[in-house]
């Protein structure tokens, strides 16, 4: 939630953090702001919106400058409005700070700032003026920014500007990440920010304190001088772009094909590891938000069958509710793309507290996720965009696959059919299919509920499908299970209702007899699995895989959600009050 950017070097900042500010906008897109070194002040232009929304307006065009801060932000303490936009100020325009998280204590903060006068409703804005106090007592910039980071009570990740171009940056619970280039230094919310420029990054931990001036100096304000390593991402500038595609979302789920071949390498030590620590453990117990938690239905499903033991699968949000049941015996297995999900996050925590044992499966390397377990399975799927997520899941997906292969101890036959799983994603990403979805998605468009239909793992795809639509299209889609039908939902039934049937070998007669059920009250039934049926006014094939079947199944259904949300005129990017990476309780 929020995305902070900022840079110091010998480039124009306006551009670079404008650029950088597009490739965040997925964290949220209320309003945006830019603060630029100029001379002899601070020059800060903000706008609502979009942030095309701030790169066309007057102020930023006349913008020069080779030190910067910019932020975009998703609305937590007061409305979407220009003076809620950062960067905020100290009242001499000394300073500008952007900051993503909450800061917890700030009404007491503001209290006691009571000289100054606040123009925004934000929590942000008792940093710049606690700055100002502190020089004016006569701290230095640095040391007064030192203080006031101190002073903060929750999750934080801020970067603050002086006049004379000295920044420092800040983390504690948010993710922020520094770039380093030629004689040049960014840092961000997400390495995409500058992905352009440079690929060496330094990973900030919890309680960090940067200061960047003529180089680059770090500290951990609870343990004094640190040094941290700078690494070498892997990711490739084009990842970051949208090409040929009109949307982030399409690009990601055309992706699918060459992203789980990525998913595939990997080395085979860490799946048979975590094969090994699911069989030794006494419970497992996956935890995840949101898409990533439909990922651990299928985990649950695969891992409790074959391992033969006590699998659970909790949203985060609802873990306190059975951390009593953890102890040192329990293997938590936390899944997230971003890594920083702050339920998921407070999950691992309290599992720790625990004394459980923690393992991720993660997209981004060196995010919190990432560095605070034991060890970690990366879904190497590239920066994902979109808000929906697509690519992550397939690949989160690919992991537990292969984990369920080499719990059987037949890791390489695992990889085998996924592998050849692949193809199947090839011609379901087609363009024909694309096309072929289009006449579905015309069907649908003006629904105004939808039903998913499935059971055991074709459950979990049609809660992801569910939950797909909803998020892009603003349909109201629910995900029903087929064995429960008769027990209460299927009243919901009646002439033309959608109901959107998975089916897979497993359970193709139970299923599809539902299928009928449905059908016989009226419903519009459309069938997803390998092979058609009379109960169908409308089919999609999809191959028989086995344990690959959510991974396949899921694709026409990302496809059928952008095509809707294109439809209804909805942007599949940026769906209305989401934000990527949701850093906040
Ligand atoms: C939905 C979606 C969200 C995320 C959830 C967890 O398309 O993207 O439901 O899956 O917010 O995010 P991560 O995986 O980053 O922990």
């Amino acid at each position: 939630m929020c995305g902070i950017i900022a840079y110091s070097g010998r480039k124009e900042a306006p551009e670079v953090l404008l650029n950088g500010l597009r490739r965040l906008e997925y964290r949220g897109y209320d309003s945006s702001g830019i603060a630029v070194v100029g001379n002899p002040s601070i020059k800060v232009v903000k706008a609502v919106g979009k942030v095309d929304a701030l790169g066309n307006s007057q102020g930023f065009s006349g913008l020069r400058g080779n030190t910067g801060i910019a932020h975009t932000r998703w609305a937590t303490h007061g409305g979407v409005t220009q003076e809620n936009a950062h960067p905020h100020m100290s009242s001499d325009g000394a300073v500008a700070v952007v900051h993503n998280g909450i800061i917890e204590n700030f009404r007491e903060l503001k209290a006691a700032l009571k000289e100054y006068v606040f123009y925004s409703e934000t929590d942000t804005e008792v940093i710049p003026k606690l700055i100002e106090q502190g020089m004016r007592e006569g701290k230095t910039f640095v040391d007064a920014a030192r203080d006031a980071v101190a002073r903060i009570e929750g999750r934080y990740a801020v970067v603050a500007l002086h006049k004379d171009g000295t920044m420092v940056a800040a983390r504690n619970g948010s993710p922020l990440v520094l770039g380093v280039g030629d004689g040049e230094y960014f840092a961000a919310s997400d390495i995409p920010a500058f992905m352009q420029y440079t690929k060496r990054v330094v990973y900030l931990g919890d309680y960090d304190f940067a200061v960047i001036g003529k180089g680059l100096h770090i500290e951990n304000l609870q343990t004094g001088p640190v040094t941290r390593d700078v690494s070498t991402i892997e990711w490739d500038a084009q990842s970051a772009e949208k090409g040929v595609f009109e949307h982030y979302m399409l690009k990601e789920i055309a992706e699918q094909y060459e992203t789980l071949s990525r998913t595939l390498e990997q080395d085979p030590s860490v799946i048979t590891r975590l094969a090994t620590d699911v069989r030794n453990a006494e419970s497992v117990v996956l935890v995840a938000a949101g898409t990533a938690y439909h990922a651990c239905i299928s985990g649950r499903l695969l891992f409790s069958r074959i391992a033969d033991k006590n699998v659970a699968s909790v949203r985060s949000s609802e873990f306190e509710n059975v951390a009593h049941l953890i102890d040192a015996d329990t293997l938590v297995l936390a899944v997230s793309q971003s890594g920083e999900t702050a339920d998921t996050l407070e999950a691992v925590r309290m599992a720790k507290d625990a004394e459980a044992k923690v393992v991720a499966i993660v997209n981004v390397a060196g995010s919190t996720l990432h560095r605070e377990s034991s060890y970690a399975l990366f879904t190497n799927c590239g920066p994902e965009i979109g808000v929906a997520s697509t690519k992550a899941y397939t690949a989160q997906l690919a992991l537990m696959v292969l984990t369920a292969y080499a719990l059987e101890g037949k890791l390489d036959e695992g990889r085998r059919v996924l592998d050849s799983a692949r193809n199947d994603v090839y011609n379901l990403t087609a363009v024909s299919t694309r096309e072929h979805l289009k006449e579905l998605a015309e069907t649908l468009k003006s629904m105004e509920h939808v039903f998913t239909i499935g059971r055991q793992l074709e459950y979990a795809t049609a809660k992801e499908a569910a939950l797909k639509i909803k998020e892009v299209s603003y349909i109201h889609v629910e995900a029903l299970q087929a064995g429960e039908l008769k027990h209460g939902t299927i009243a919901l039934i009646e002439k033309g209702t959608p109901c959107i049937v998975f089916f897979s070998a497993a359970n193709k007669r139970e299923t599809l007899s539902n299928a009928h059920e449905v059908r016989a009250r009226g419903a519009y039934v459309v069938g997803v699995g390998p092979e058609k049926d009379e109960a169908f006014d409308y089919f999609i094939k999809v191959p028989e895989t086995g344990l690959c079947n959510p991974i396949l199944q899921i694709i026409p259904m990302q496809v059928l959600a952008y095509q809707l949300a294109v439809l209804r005129g909805k942007d599949p990017d940026r769906p209305r009050n989401l934000a990527k990476s949701v850093t906040v309780k």
